[in-house]
């Protein structure tokens, strides 16, 4: 007779929304592998973001810029595989969804029938209203990005704090406003002014996840492999390292390196 299978409360867009409601913070954090996933999933974290960081973090880019749909597709069905309980988002590349809005369309769709992820995040506001726009109308539920998006690198110049001009952040409050309107269902602001942050949050029903962003908003996210100190060179103001693995690992692959010179592994009992 097979096990019985364990029960999981799924979370949902809904459960999400329900937290902003009952005061309840939700928890985010990147993953992009199926073995991560399944820790990350097991600690109870809220929402698994398989993040196009991935481009820095998993392939070694500059940028978010050059990974590619198939490339995020692979990630987040590994990620998928792993979760019983959070909810997936996964973010569509660069080049997938600003030219036009079938585009745009067409890789949501992608994303959502080949990774069985549970929604998509997009990064902008006003300028890829239609593109949102059809993606919700096909009933995809998608998460918004605004403040510093690291897709549009090239344009900003710098990964300095967004809208601290008075302008810039009047924009943001719109663009909020609109994703809301829009009917997406949570909203990422990344680098912005505490105070701007929590305005957002005040001001929109929909839960708002903050990276940078102050604790003034409805949930927060890293990039998990930074707050487990896997990276090391990579050290915003924001950023809580709840580890240091890159020196644990290293020591531990030295260690390794050490005992295989000085043939003392494998030991006796580690053989057959
Ligand atoms: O790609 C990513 O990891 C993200 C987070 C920084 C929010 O978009």
């Amino acid at each position: 007779m097979s096990a019985a299978k364990k029960e999981y409360k799924r979370v949902t867009t809904k459960s999400l929304v329900d937290m902003k409601k009952n005061g309840e913070k939700i928890s985010m954090l990147t993953a992009y592998d199926y073995t991560m996933a399944k820790i990350v999933d097991g600690s109870g974290v809220d929402v698994i973001l398989v993040g196009d960081s991935a481009s820095n973090v998993m392939a070694g880019h500059e940028t978010t810029l050059p990974i590619t749909l198939d490339q995020m597709i692979y990630h987040a069905s590994s990620v998928v595989r792993a979760i019983n309980r959070a909810l997936v988002v996964v973010d569509i590349p660069f080049g997938s969804y600003q030219s036009d809005p079938k585009e745009a369309l067409r890789s949501a769709i992608r994303i959502m029938k080949e990774s069985g992820a549970h929604a998509i995040k997009v990064e902008g506001g006003k300028e890829i209203k239609e593109s949102i726009k059809r993606i919700l109308n096909a009933g995809i539920p998608v998460m918004g990005h605004l403040g510093l998006t690291p897709q549009s690198i090239y344009k900003f110049g710098t990964y300095t704090v967004r809208a601290k001009e008075k302008e810039e952040a009047e924009k943001l409050i719109n663009d909020a406003k609109l994703l809301e309107k829009l009917g997406c269902f949570a909203v990422v602001l990344e680098k912005i002014p505490a105070d701007l942050a929590k305005e957002v949050a005040e001001s929109i029903s929909i839960p708002v996840i903050g990276i940078g962003a102050g604790n003034g908003v409805d949930g927060q996210v890293l990039v998990l492999h930074d707050m487990i100190g896997m990276t090391h060179e990579f050290n915003p103001r924001f950023l809580r390292r709840y580890m240091n693995l890159y020196e644990d690992m290293t020591s531990s692959i030295s260690q390794y390196v050490s005992d295989v010179k000085a043939v003392d592994f494998p030991s006796d009992k580690e053989q057959y």
